[in-house]
């Protein structure tokens, strides 16, 4: 393989889509593992083919255009005739492919993708984005709250319907299923759709307020197209998709769909952490969710419980501790990249969740502001009385946290959060 792709002269196009690596070669120069990277994710292979011309090179060829040998970060610039409009999994496949597992490399790690505006065109976006869900909801001021039913799976149709009604009537706006409840043997997805939206319109007429039900639709494409259907006859509006493990594709058709339904789309992460955790190897948080943006994600999960979860033995306030500084750091792109202008796509509301109760709600605000969702598992049925106080407790702790008085103050005249800080605290 004959060293022709880097190019640190070159400028790039406006209708280039440019890749950001972060690059550790494997016994050679970062200069030929760049070479490596540029030839696999375009027209290349490990050697000479007769079957590559002048005329596919000057075409097609990607430009490597700038090297950091301190930190290791590559840039590389492709041509957008490199990738066909409107499909991401072929993007993926090309810039987040095969080079994952060349022996040339030992670390790769996709850290932004910019997308050109050709690109960015061909994908439809959100169709209601952080607009539509305000239009829906009414709640301009302040962020919606919500919970994940838990246990994430086990409880029956009914059960789960009446945990979803006290969490509603306890103040919440929000009850979404959790990432791997979707039709089971106890829990039957049709069943469960028809008491859940039953007992949220009761849940509305006894609050006066709107209230949101998100259910998992995760299954094989076609079936999920059927499971939003039948949310949507049965009167509700929002959809849940588990992103990553369905694919950018079913996600995809999930989203063409919508245009029709015009169901709002709630996306779930998991798996993300095998991708985004190790800071040397994997896939940006950064790169997947400008992908689910494109694509039209309407709400995107961007907190994570892992923290919590994961560090066991650990306090829950330290895990939280954590958990924020996760966040600050990634402020920039969660924000930016969800809300930022993108020719006309839409922005996407944050989802901020995992490890949280009433404690954390105030430097929930502080740090990510009122544009957002933000979910309490645990914090919620964990409440010592229950999960219509482990509501209550959280609305009082937005409460409070929106007038600016302390948790601890307001839990004199409000006994549900004071309960709760006597757990937690
Ligand atoms: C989700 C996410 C998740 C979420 C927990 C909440 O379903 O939205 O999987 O990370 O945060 O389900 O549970 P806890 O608040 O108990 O962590
Ligand atoms: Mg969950």
């Amino acid at each position: 393989m004959p060293l022709e792709y880097i190019n640190l002269k070159y400028k790039p196009q406006a209708d280039d889509l440019i890749a950001e690596y972060y690059l550790e070669p494997d016994g050679i120069s970062i200069e030929q593992a760049c070479e490596h990277l540029a030839a696999e994710s375009s027209i290349g292979t490990w050697t000479d083919i007769s079957t590559m011309s002048p005329k596919i090179a000057r075409r097609l060829k990607p430009n490597v255009y700038s090297i950091n040998h301190k930190t290791g970060e590559v840039k590389i610039a492709y041509t957008a005739d490199l990738f066909e409009p409107g499909n991401m999994a072929q993007i993926w496949s090309a810039i987040a492919g095969n080079i994952f597992g060349m022996k040339a490399i030992k670390n790769l790690r996709l850290q932004d993708i910019r997308f050109p505006k050709s690109i960015v065109k061909s994908f439809r976006g959100p169709r209601h984005g952080i607009e539509g869900i305000k239009n829906l909801t009414k709640v301009y001021n302040r962020p919606l709250v919500g919970t994940i039913v838990k246990p994430k799976v086990g409880l029956n149709e009914e059960e789960h319907a009446k945990v979803a009604y006290e969490a509603w009537v306890g103040g919440l706006d929000v009850v979404k299923d959790d990432e791997n409840l979707t039709s089971m043997p106890f829990n039957n997805f049709q069943k469960r759709i028809v008491k859940t939206l039953a007992l949220r319109d009761m849940a509305e007429r006894v609050t006066g307020e709107k209230k949101i039900y998100m259910p998992n639709i995760t299954a094989e494409t076609g079936e999920m197209l059927k499971r939003a259907d039948f949310v949507k006859a049965r009167g509700g509006e929002y959809i849940m998709v588990d992103i990553l493990t369905c694919g950018w594709s079913g996600l995809q058709t999930v989203r063409e769909h919508g245009e029709k339904s015009g169901m709002i789309i709630h996306a779930h992460r998991a798996m993300h952490a095998a991708l985004t955790r190790n800071p040397n190897h994997g896939i940006s948080m950064m790169a997947i969710a400008k992908s689910a943006r494109l694509i039209g994600v309407d709400q995107l999960h961007i907190g994570t419980a892992a923290v919590g979860k994961m560090h066991g033995g650990r306090s829950e306030e330290l895990a939280l501790e954590e958990e924020m500084e996760y966040m600050r750091m990634n402020d920039d792109f969660h924000h930016n990249i969800l809300r930022q202008d993108w020719f006309g796509i839409k922005p996407v509301l944050a989802v901020a969740s995992g490890g949280l109760s009433p404690l954390s709600t105030p430097k929930l605000l502080k740090i990510m502001g009122k544009n957002i969702v933000a979910q309490y598992g645990g914090g919620c049925h964990g409440h010592p009385d229950g999960t219509r106080a482990g509501a209550m407790a959280i609305r009082q702790s937005l409460d409070a946290a929106l007038k600016g008085i302390s948790l601890k103050a307001y839990a004199e005249t409000h006994k549900e959060l004071q309960r709760a800080l006597n757990k937690w605290s």
